[in-house]
């Protein structure tokens, strides 16, 4: 990772002055910010200050109405379908899966488009067939494991534990081997317990991450740097430490308290 300068524009993404309107709606509003190459970089605020608005402008979902991103130095303008070509998986808030198809199904299901040509060429019994099949096969148990859910492999994910189910979710953007990795809300729904253990194993994977979390502690103990929005706009930046002691993010947060 030393060899990675998070100052440079060139290196992993980069969001440069983004704004978002929603009619009369300000909910992005001059946003900037760097996700370097295998470092892990939290959005944190409180609820409606545009942590999801701006997870939806890198994926594409949204279409920033003023500044732009760059990936590597050069400009991006995301399309959800593509993301994982360009290096890009994500999860979304919850767990969003198909019911009547296993676990490794659902993990299968996020595998790009290539590899799913693959799947293609699977049904019309084209040569190259079995090998691919069982190449992403083999990639989909692989990002299980590392989930540490691999012994759900078989099983229907609508009785599990949502814990084992967002697991399941993040397992499914792994299989696209990304290089960065967009998380809205991980955390959400899980225990304390479960929230340090998704900690560890986000902090393991050593690609870049995105994390858009509510809760700070998660974001606290996992981040390289933190951004803090509240109504859109940026009140902090800096480190765990920095963000911890900053009077502006005590206030966003106190503001929404009371
Ligand atoms: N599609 C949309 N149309 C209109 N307003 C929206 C839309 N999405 C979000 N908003 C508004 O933008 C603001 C930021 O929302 P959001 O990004 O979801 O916040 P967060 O994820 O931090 O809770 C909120 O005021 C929300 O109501
Ligand atoms: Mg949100």
């Amino acid at each position: 990772m030393a060899e990675h300068d998070p100052d440079d524009d060139n290196q992993g993404l980069a969001l440069h002055r983004i704004g978002v309107r929603f009619g009369g709606l300000v909910a992005l509003d001059d946003v900037s910010l760097r996700v370097p190459p295998g470092r892990t970089v939290g959005v944190i605020g409180p609820n409606g200050a545009g942590k999801t608005t701006l997870f939806n402008v890198v994926c594409g979902f949204v279409p920033p109405t003023g500044g732009s991103l760059t990936l590597d130095g050069r400009p991006l303008r995301p399309k959800p379908h593509q993301l994982t070509r360009i290096g890009i998986a994500r999860t979304l808030q919850g767990v969003g899966q198909f019911g009547g198809l296993s676990v490794l199904d659902n993990v299968l299901a996020g595998t790009d488009h290539a590899a799913r040509a693959g799947f293609a060429a699977a049904l019309f019994g084209l040569p190259r067939s079995d090998r691919d099949e069982r190449r992403l096969r083999d990639d989909a148990m692989e990002a299980l494991r590392i989930c540490g859910v691999a012994e759900y492999a078989d099983v229907l994910p609508g009785g599990l534990p949502y814990a084992v189910r967002k697991r399941v979710a993040l397992a499914r953007a792994l299989v696209a081997k990304p290089r960065l990795l967009l998380l809205d809300e991980p955390a959400g729904g899980l225990g304390a317990e479960e929230i340090t253990e998704l900690g560890q194993l986000i902090k393991g994977l050593g690609c870049a991450v995105l994390l858009v979390e509510h809760h700070m502690d998660l974001v606290m103990k996992i981040c390289d740097d933190i951004l803090v929005l509240d109504f859109g706009k940026p009140v902090a930046f800096g480190t765990p430490d920095e963000i911890r002691t900053n009077a502006a993010v005590t206030d966003a947060y106190l503001g929404e308290a009371a």
